[in-house]
């Protein structure tokens, strides 16, 4: 129901002047995620991007902004080009963490995730536009336990994958991450359609 096959990206990492001698710290199917610097207090992260899906999700002037999003730093454009067919994207973003097994950002994910799989499964005859619709589902359902904020942020969610053509992916767990400060983070909430 994912876009998960469990394939991570196979390229190394793009030659960049930006990247040469950086750690990797994560990598999915689509992107490389490199440590950075520290500026002002501030861990940042290199993500190479491979989907311009992703590419826009962090650097379009109408992408979702908010508490709940990834806060970019830089767009250092491109890098070459992946296997997957698309040009290499380089934004620099706030470095980001797991959630732990538990606490208030841990629980609202548990929750998200798993109504949105319920929602995939009421919606499954939908096929493509399953996820579609089964975000709507939660956009329109205000479920106990999770804040305005939150609400908002799956609307903006929305918003972002009818423009975009994306389709959400908020059941695979290293999606959602953490701030430091304990506040939940749609890392990585929609792959391309
Ligand atoms: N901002 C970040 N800070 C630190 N690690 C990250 C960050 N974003 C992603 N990661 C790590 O890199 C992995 C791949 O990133 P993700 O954005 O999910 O890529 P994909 O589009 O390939 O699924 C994640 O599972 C996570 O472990
Ligand atoms: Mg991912």
């Amino acid at each position: 129901m994912t876009n998960d096959c469990g394939e991570l990206l196979p390229d190394p990492i793009p030659d960049h002047p930006l990247l040469n001698g950086r750690v990797e710290i994560g990598r999915g199917e689509n992107t490389i995620v490199l440590d950075g610097d520290v500026v002002d207090g501030q861990a940042r992260v290199f993500k190479v991007l491979s989907s311009p899906t992703d590419y826009a999700y962090y650097t379009a002037p109408d992408r979702p902004i908010g508490p709940h999003f990834p806060i970019l730093y830089a767009d250092h454009g491109v890098a070459g080009r992946s296997s997957r067919g698309f040009p290499f994207y380089i934004v620099e973003v706030e470095k980001l963490y797991p959630l732990p097994g538990s606490g208030n950002a841990a629980e609202i994910a548990t929750k998200i995730s798993t109504s949105y799989f319920d929602a995939c499964r009421m919606w499954r005859n939908l096929a493509q536009d399953m996820g579609r619709i089964a975000l709507h589902h939660l956009v329109v359902t205000p479920t106990m336990g999770w804040d305005d904020a939150v609400q908002q942020s799956l609307k903006a969610l929305e918003v972002f994958s009818n423009e975009y053509g994306a389709l959400p992916d908020l059941i695979k767990a290293d999606n959602l991450m953490m701030r430091i400060d304990g506040t939940l983070v749609f890392s990585d909430p929609v792959f391309m359609e």
